[in-house]
């Protein structure tokens, strides 16, 4: 075997390979397990033939390797600046999800109260009519204890239909002081219209203390209507009635629009109504076991959905559920 004129003709394909893939083919050639350099250092006998042929086959290696090494990087090289991205280029915009507006509006009461110190509870939304209307003082025959009214699941068992039962619960599980909010959804037999819809949200609050008077009770709303509605606002409580609550009040707002002139939005009284509230009626206290002689307590109840249509002054409730982004994404 010529070696030298192998090795001459091994490095001169080296040299003319133009890719990778034609570096690996010549390697296969003169290198291979049955090429002829090989095949011949295995049958070798003397040593002299040895070393040469194992010196003709490490100068192949190294410029198989080299020419290798070389096209690799060009090659690299042409990859990056072909599919070269240019991360200053603007993108288009991402849609970013949001919060629903009521999921806002809840957790904007809720650190309002936790801000006062108070804590946020759960609820049950399906409950027994004994905490739904029996704890809270409802009489036997009170219209909301209708079917009618109020979805049964069976004789004893309803949808709440407020989150008061709540404050029941919560004053069995504890003794006082008790500073609680409690928010979520509620449930009446209500045909859905511009003002109704059967699913709805709400937001109670209950503070039973020692000490505690209707001036603790109208400062706390005074403090949350400006907290929601803005501090420029007037707030105005009148008498009402609950079964649950002894006094009874309905909280008040001045008119945004004409600030207590009248105009057609608060049907030309000033004030628009936003919720219920009172004094905590003895006979929830003795209902959970708390001594009415040593503590007092006020409660409130008011409907997130009702908050968000007079801050948003939309015309229908039912468009907070539609899911259509044209309305959801405004807020
Ligand atoms: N539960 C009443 C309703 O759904 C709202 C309410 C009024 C809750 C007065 C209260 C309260 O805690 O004191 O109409």
């Amino acid at each position: 075997m010529d070696v030298e004129a192998l090795e001459q003709a091994a490095l001169a394909a080296v040299a003319a390979a133009a890719s990778s893939d034609a570096v690996e083919a010549v390697r296969v050639e003169y290198l291979g397990r049955k090429s002829a350099l090989p095949l011949a250092l295995r049958e070798v006998r003397d040593a002299e033939t040895g070393k040469r042929l194992n010196a003709a086959k490490q100068r192949i290696e190294t410029a198989v390797a080299a020419r290798s090494d070389e096209l690799g990087r060009a090659e690299l090289d042409r990859r990056l600046a072909e599919e070269r991205v240019d991360v200053t280029l603007p993108v288009g915009e991402h849609e970013r999800g949001r919060l629903h507006l009521i999921t806002q509006i809840r957790r904007e009461v809720e650190d309002i109260f936790l801000g006062l110190g108070y804590r946020v509870v759960d609820g049950r939304e399906v409950e027994t009519t004994r905490y739904n209307f029996d704890a809270l003082n409802f009489p036997p025959g009170h219209p909301a204890r209708s079917p009618l009214s109020t979805l049964f699941l069976d004789e004893h068992t309803v949808l709440r239909t407020e989150t008061s039962p709540s404050q029941v619960r919560t004053m069995e599980a504890q003794q006082p002081p008790v500073y609680v909010v409690s928010l979520g959804r509620v449930y009446r037999r209500d045909t859905p219209d511009a003002t109704h819809t059967p699913i709805f949200h709400q937001v109670e609050g209950l503070a039973v203390d020692e000490g505690i008077t209707l001036a603790d009770l109208t400062g706390t709303l005074d403090f949350l209507l400006k907290a929601l509605f803005g501090q420029e606002r007037r707030t105005e409580f009148r008498t009402h009635y609950f079964p649950f609550t002894e006094p009874s009040i309905e909280a008040y707002v001045s008119c945004h629009v004409c600030d207590g002139a009248g105009c057609a939005v608060c049907r030309h009284s000033g004030w628009i109504e936003v919720g219920g509230a009172g004094m905590v009626d003895p006979a929830l206290f003795e209902f959970v076991g708390y001594d009415a002689e040593r503590y007092t307590g006020f409660a409130f109840g008011w409907g997130l959905e009702r908050i968000a249509m007079l801050r948003h002054e939309f015309p229908d409730l039912r468009e907070l559920w539609r899911n259509d982004l044209r309305f959801s994404e405004q807020f």
